[in-house]
């Protein structure tokens, strides 16, 4: 069967597994509101209005939380693109395209949140971060041609990597508030990883060896969405310094738990083709585990020069 024809029999076939987890996402998803969680009593008129504009003394936020906040709302701006993504693989029809609806408003609601609660606290410069979202948007962000099972598999990936960035964020910001509203949308992430995750599941059971194809390739070329915006680089730095998300947390919280779900490494009767590609899998993980390790090893080291020289500058005075 050629490529197209087949990956169109799989999101048929996947249609009512589409229809089960809708109606199961739709029953425990919990309504909430951006307005509660946005501190308003903290927010003033900005000079056009006859205020004061942004100077970087008003932010309660360090250097590490702004580079996380302004990270994960870039991320979820670019929504317009992650939806062309997501409706040109899975359509617009039935429970599929009820799905990228609902989808696309639950993420839409991430970001309207995250902006507020940034604006009125004066948390990040504004005018940066409009002109950044400016850039970031209009380049737009393109998955290149990832066929539909392998956006579902990205996507299981993708939502969990969003889920443990945002709670860590959360705790990064040392405000209580910015923790409940990044823990509350932590929630919503994880909802929309179960959903692709179930939905690769099933894929497993009508076509193991496409599906470990897949989920080997996107677990090798993973790559979070904001890699194209202004910064990124930088910020992911401070990002992984401060243990928000790292090679580490990658490895064991994002791409182990849901290797393990699926049970890759158990499954019987995989043909040559899905073998090969869990053996790649495999031999790829071990790699990444390494690399964590490294990471990890060399940012406790850093660390500890950190603090040594803390303790020295912290040293009282000889007496004289
Ligand atoms: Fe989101
Ligand atoms: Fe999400």
């Amino acid at each position: 069967m050629a490529e197209t024809s087949r990956q169109t029999a799989l999101l048929t076939e996947l249609e009512p597994v589409v229809a089960q987890n809708l109606d199961r996402h739709l029953v425990m998803a919990q309504e909430w509101h951006p307005h509660d969680y946005t501190p308003w009593s903290r927010g003033r008129d900005f000079a056009f209005l006859g205020g004061e504009d942004w100077a970087p003394e008003q932010s309660q936020l360090d250097e590490t939380a702004k580079a996380a906040m302004f990270t994960n709302l870039l991320t979820e701006d670019n929504l317009p693109s992650y939806h062309r993504e997501i409706a040109t693989r899975f359509g617009r029809d039935g429970a599929w395209g009820t799905w990228v609806g609902r989808w696309t408003a639950e993420e839409n609601r991430h970001g309207i949140a995250l902006r507020d609660y940034l604006v009125v606290t004066r948390g990040v410069d504004p005018v940066e971060l409009e002109r950044a979202r400016m850039d970031y948007m209009t380049s737009g962000y393109d998955s290149g041609d990832k066929t539909p099972l392998e956006a579902v598999a990205y996507v299981s990936f993708q939502e969990l990597a969003t889920r443990v960035s945002h709670r860590n964020t959360g705790k990064a910001t040392g405000d209580p508030i910015a923790d409940q509203l990044l823990a509350r949308i932590a929630k919503d992430e994880n909802l929309h990883m179960v959903f692709y995750r179930n939905l690769v599941a099933a894929a497993f059971d009508i076509d193991p060896d496409a599906t470990m194809r897949a989920v080997a390739d996107e677990v090798i070329r993973f790559e979070m969405p904001g890699a194209s915006m202004a910064g990124f680089r930088k910020n992911s730095v401070l990002i992984a310094k401060a243990g928000i998300y790292d090679l580490r947390l990658h490895h064991d919280e994002v791409i182990t738990p849901i290797l393990r779900h699926w049970k890759v490494f158990e499954r019987q009767g995989l043909g040559p083709e899905g073998e090969r590609a869990r053996e790649e899998l495999a031999q790829f993980l071990t790699g990444l585990d390494a690399q964590a390790t490294k990471f990890v090893e060399s940012r406790d080291r850093m660390r500890a020069r950190l603090q040594a020289r803390q303790d020295t500058a912290l040293r009282p005075l000889p007496q004289a």
